[in-house]
């Protein structure tokens, strides 16, 4: 990733159209998607269809996984000027380790729910039965004893 924090207008991103050197906004992010147009599992028809554009309907129109939204900042070389390009770009960054965070989670927290979850049920159940066998217990000793 070049130095993400430079300030791009929407007219400098559009001097950046071609398959040679070819730039998108997407999330106000400026992204240089020249080495990706052949490796995009989309295509390079459709980032050269948007290229010098801002694509974030785009983008979101085709529910990309969160694989490729953590791709974006691998090629982000700016901000775009005005459109809270900042707080875009970080809460993005923030979504992704969210995404990252929640997606490492599940096995551990099932996990710990599992046993968590099961305590009170078998509290339900141990606690009423100990009882019982205590009183049967204590009144069988008693008839024995007398
Ligand atoms: C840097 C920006 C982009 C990245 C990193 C990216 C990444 C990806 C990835 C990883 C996939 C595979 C499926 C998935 O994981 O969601 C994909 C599929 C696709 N992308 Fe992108 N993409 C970008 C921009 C765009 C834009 C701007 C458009 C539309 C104008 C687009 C259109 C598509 C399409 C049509 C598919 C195929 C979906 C399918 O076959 O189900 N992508 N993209």
């Amino acid at each position: 990733m070049a130095d993400s924090k430079v300030v791009y207008t929407l007219s400098q991103v559009a001097q950046h159209r071609k398959k040679q050197d070819c730039w998108v906004v997407i999330n106000g992010r400026v992204l240089n998607v020249t080495e990706f147009l052949e490796t995009h599992p989309g295509g390079d028809d459709v980032l050269l269809e948007v290229a010098g554009k801002d694509a974030t309907k785009e983008f979101q129109d085709v529910g990309h996984s969160k694989e490729a939204t953590a791709l974006l900042g691998k090629y982000q070389v700016g901000i775009l000027q005005g459109a809270s390009g900042l707080d875009d770009a970080r809460a993005t960054a923030a979504e992704e380790a969210v995404n990252r965070t929640t997606k490492d989670m599940p096995a551990f927290v099932i996990k710990e729910e599992g046993w968590r979850a099961a305590l009170p049920g078998f509290l339900e159940l141990a606690v009423p039965l100990t009882a019982a066998a205590t009183f049967f217990g204590y009144t069988y000793l008693n008839r024995v004893a007398s």
